[in-house]
């Protein structure tokens, strides 16, 4: 597979992340929100980053697939934890395709009523959006290309590569 970020890049970009995060939420309360199961590993690697006091939270979601996907529903398959009122959340994703998860999510949780709402993503394919979504962090733009690893899975192989690679499937 040809890798796209090596892990030492990878981990660079983490890094300045977190410090542009820690830069912009001094003296918040911040709630950190990982989306399942894609995010785990950025999310383990951003807060180790972080020296700020945050908790952190989750959310599993699964769309309806295919056919219903343009829909936009998305279905929540395990909710938060903590209550949003007055705390500064930042959903932190893997990756951001259509917009169609996280214009659903973002919509869910600003109903919440949170002090603040933005969103930290790895890997924005953004040639490919349906929906406008606000991308606040972004880690990497990249191609409209099928990527594995650091997290991202083939059927829910290769996730535990220390590396993103392209996925082709011969
Ligand atoms: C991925 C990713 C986002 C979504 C983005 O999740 O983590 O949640 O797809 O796609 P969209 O912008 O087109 O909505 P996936 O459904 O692959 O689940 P996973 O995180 O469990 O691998």
């Amino acid at each position: 597979m040809e890798i796209l970020f090596t892990q030492q890049e990878l981990a660079r970009r983490v890094t300045e992340l977190a410090r542009a995060i820690e830069a912009d939420y001094q003296g918040k309360d911040l709630l950190l929100v990982g989306v399942l199961k894609g995010a785990v590993i950025f999310l383990a690697d951003l807060m180790r980053h972080l020296s700020l006091p945050l908790a952190v939270d989750f959310m599993a979601v699964a769309s309806y697939g295919a056919a219903t996907k343009s829909s936009g529903v998305v279905r929540i398959l395990k909710d938060l934890d903590t209550p949003l009122n007055a705390r500064h959340v930042l959903l932190v994703e893997d990756i951001v395709d259509t917009g169609l998860t996280l214009r659903y999510l973002l919509d869910v949780l600003k109903a919440r009523s949170p002090a603040s709402l933005k969103t930290c993503v790895l890997l924005d394919k953004r040639e490919r959006r349906q929906v406008e979504v606000p991308v606040d962090y972004c880690g990497f733009v990249i191609p409209d290309v099928f990527v594995v690893g650091y997290g991202l899975d083939y059927a829910e192989n290769y996730r535990q590569l220390p590396y993103i690679a392209v996925f082709r499937a011969t």
